[in-house]
């Protein structure tokens, strides 16, 4: 990377297009000249738009570094009204892209832009975009957004965009997993047709067993954008409408929190700030957003990246709506529930209990029956079963690749604390049954007045490394207890506090977000993942399921439902203006009226494989467990829908994507869905049989007196999918 000031970089950073377009004299290219797509194999995209400015983005083939790299902005597709005709350089610094704001532009209409690469044997210029400044603060013409997340490319074509490319549209919101760093992760990805390779697999890191790798190394990032973008329904998306993007977990790491990833699940550090920078470099590099630098070919500014990163951001499109874009990755704090935490040790104790239930209006007596009940193996009466139970641990551990040491430093403080009985007999049972007869231990029993704690069990957790009990599948009960402590202040064994999920910067922004869009119609704030709970009810006889997992759970506590408190007060805060929420992530179309001025889209994956098929993979492959978990995966959008009263619609079987139009007093969103099995193929060439294939499901948000009403239309349904139930 260059070195540069971050003085050079601002100094840098736009062009000011001419009041009016050039004479003809003072342009250097013909409209017509021959396009050359080698020259520019990830095509033109433009990108945050304001009402006077927007970002226009393309990448030079590195034959072409180095020569000459003309911008031309016009007022007309035929490039004879020019605005902007400059010339720049790009080079490795920024793996050729260029990106530039082009300021003094007129408010809310359409302009084309163009790169032309100078040579000696002829010019040659990239493909046309085409881009949209906002209309002014005081317009209030009608606003049309795509609405996307997690495109997938492993295996996976992005058919959900095609309904879009004839669609009118004023800006793309992409709500994050725009790439995904992992090549043919055999848990969601196809290793067959087409895949990423890096060519830097010495940079990358090793998963699974040596089967496929994550990005890690700058070079890794930029060759994920670089090849996602090739895919030409993409291009041709982008080169229709500004984008306007986040990112959410993908574009670094799986589940990633600040720069941890939890590839591992406890097993070992993942913190890896260089990592987490790389990645952040290479989308600002790549994504026309405004923010981060990266201007004019100009290496990013280093100043820009983690910890200092600040991607949220609001749009304004007149007095029709604002978008306010904010993170959930750079800032949220751990998951709750660590994934190394130990299941029998206990997560809050009963003098904690006892002191803190009052504190959040709940009392310890109630309580009770739901906790369980612990003992102190230090204690003399516990001494027989100590060794054991270190020996059952040893193994156990042992038996996840820990080496000795670690191993024996687990062991050691997990004997040391409380432990919860009911977990301590299990590991006795499990160690009496593999020992020889005079080596039994036998359970420890449960005598009177024993204290009762929430136990890592209680919230779920039942592996030594597992993101089930986590981030997945956690027990709605106690993992909502817990976090009502944490937001409480109350720390427990970890010491772990439940800082706000979108940092105090960020949050205090978005509290003032009604305030500073006082004046617009609609207020959207764009979420990379979903308010909405998703809580099941396993308890329900149809599902059969077994004894230790007939509870309500919550699917995914790394989204919103990881942080309840804050997501209640934040709904509570959106109702008073009203807003529309837009999120992604969990490749399912939900709809939701949270609160009467409070409606939420959730938007399906463009090709990532689909929630439920994730599910069903994951809980079917357990021979003992498979029937249960075949009738749980059948069952998912009910139970979806039972388990929260504002979900109006829930659909996890198909890819798709979200058109939204907004009127003055009513918005209009379509979903576009298709078959999960459908994203294997590419139907770009084939217009009869994606026509055939789309379903489209549309709902009206209606501003009302003091509401918003989310009512779903008759939807279109070219084949049927079955039943939809409205509530
Ligand atoms: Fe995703």
């Amino acid at each position: 990377m260059t070195p540069i000031s971050r003085r050079a970089v601002l100094r840098l950073l736009s062009v000011a297009a001419a009041a009016a377009a050039l004479p003809l004299h003072a342009r250097r290219f013909g409209a017509d000249l021959g396009v050359d797509p080698a020259l520019f194999p990830q095509a033109v995209a433009s990108g945050d738009p304001t009402s006077t400015s927007v970002v226009v983005w393309t990448r030079l083939a590195p034959a072409a570094w180095g020569r000459e790299l003309v911008l031309q902005v016009s007022e007309d597709s035929g490039f004879g009204a020019l605005r902007v005709e400059r010339a720049f350089a790009v080079g490795a610094d920024t793996d050729g892209c260029l990106k530039v704001r082009v300021e003094n532009l007129d408010p809310g209409r359409t302009w084309h832009y163009r790169f032309i690469v100078v040579g000696s044997r002829g010019d040659a210029a990239s493909p046309r975009g085409r881009t949209i400044t906002t209309p002014a603060d005081d317009d209030d013409r009608d606003l049309h957004l795509a609405v996307l997340s997690c495109q997938d490319f492993s295996g996976r074509w992005y058919n959900s965009l095609l309904p879009l490319l004839d669609a009118p549209l004023d800006a793309i919101v992409h709500l994050g997993d725009f790439i995904y760093e992992t090549t043919a992760d055999p848990s969601f990805q196809s290793d067959d047709g087409r895949r990423v390779v890096f060519d830097d697999a010495d940079g990358a890191l090793g998963l699974g067993d040596g089967g496929f790798q994550a990005a890690r190394s700058l070079d890794n990032y930029r060759q994920l954008h670089r090849v996602y973008r090739t895919d030409p329904a993409l291009q041709a998306l982008l080169a229709k409408a500004p984008l306007i993007a986040v990112w959410d977990d993908h574009e670094f790491a799986d589940d990633a929190w600040q720069d941890v990833a939890t590839f591992h699940d406890g097993r070992r550090d993942e913190r890896d700030a260089e990592r987490r920078r790389a990645s952040e470099q290479a989308w600002f590099e790549y994504m026309p957003v405004d923010v981060g630098g990266g201007f004019e070919g100009v290496a990013v500014d280093a100043a820009a990246l983690h910890p200092a990163t600040r991607i949220w951001r609001e749009f304004r499109f007149g007095r029709r709506a604002s978008l306010t874009m904010t993170d959930y990755r750079s800032a949220r704090p751990d998951h709750l529930v660590p994934e190394d935490a130990f299941p029998g040790a206990i997560a809050v104790d009963e003098p904690t209990l006892r002191d803190a239930l009052p504190r959040i209006g709940e009392t310890f007596e109630a309580w009770a029956p739901k906790l369980q009940p612990y003992v102190a193996l230090g204690a003399p009466e516990y001494r027989r079963w100590r060794r054991p139970l270190a020996r059952a641990l040893r193994r156990a551990y042992a038996a996840e690749g820990l080496g000795a040491d670690e191993v024996d430093a687990r062991v050691e403080a997990i004997l040391s604390a409380p432990m919860a009985l009911p977990v301590a007999n299990a590991i006795l049972a499990r160690h009496d049954a593999s020992a020889w007869f005079f080596l039994d231990a036998g359970p420890i029993p449960e005598v009177p007045g024993l204290p009762r704690g929430l136990s890592w069990a209680g919230v779920g957790k039942s592996r030594l490394f597992d993101a089930v009990g986590s981030r997945y599948f956690v027990f709605a009960d106690g993992y909502g207890l817990l976090a009502r402590l944490r937001a409480a202040g109350i720390e427990g064994a970890t010491g772990q506090r439940l800082g706000s999920a979108l940092g105090e910067a960020q949050a205090a922004w978005l509290a003032e977000a009604p305030t500073r869009n006082a004046h617009t119609r609609w207020r959207l704030v764009g979420s990379s993942v979903s308010f909405t709970p998703l809580r099941l009810d396993l308890r329900r006889p149809e599902l059969q399921a077994p004894a230790a997992w007939a509870q309500e759970v919550l699917l995914n506590v790394d989204h919103w439902d990881g942080f309840p408190v804050e997501r209640e007060a934040w709904l509570d805060r959106f109702d008073r203006e009203g807003a529309v929420l837009l999120s992604g992530d969990i490749h399912a179309s939900l709809a939701s009226q949270h609160r009467p001025r409070v409606v939420e889209f959730t938007v399906p994956a463009v090709s990532s494989k689909c929630l439920g098929d994730i599910l069903e993979r994951n809980v079917t492959g357990d021979a003992a467990t498979r029937e249960a978990g075949q009738r749980l995966a059948a069952a998912l959008d009910p139970l979806l829908r039972h388990g929260y009263a504002g979900l109006r619609y829930a659909q996890t079987r198909r890819n798709g994507s979200l058109l939204l139009r907004i009127g003055a007093d009513a918005l209009e969103a379509r979903y576009f869905e298709f078959d999960g099995a459908l994203a294997g193929e590419c139907l770009y060439e084939q217009p009869a049989r994606w026509r055939a294939a789309v379903q489209e499901h549309r709902f009206i948000v209606v501003r009302g007196e003091g509401a918003l009403r989310l009512d779903a239309q008759a939807s279109h349904q070219t084949r049927s999918s079955g039943t939809v139930n409205w509530a």
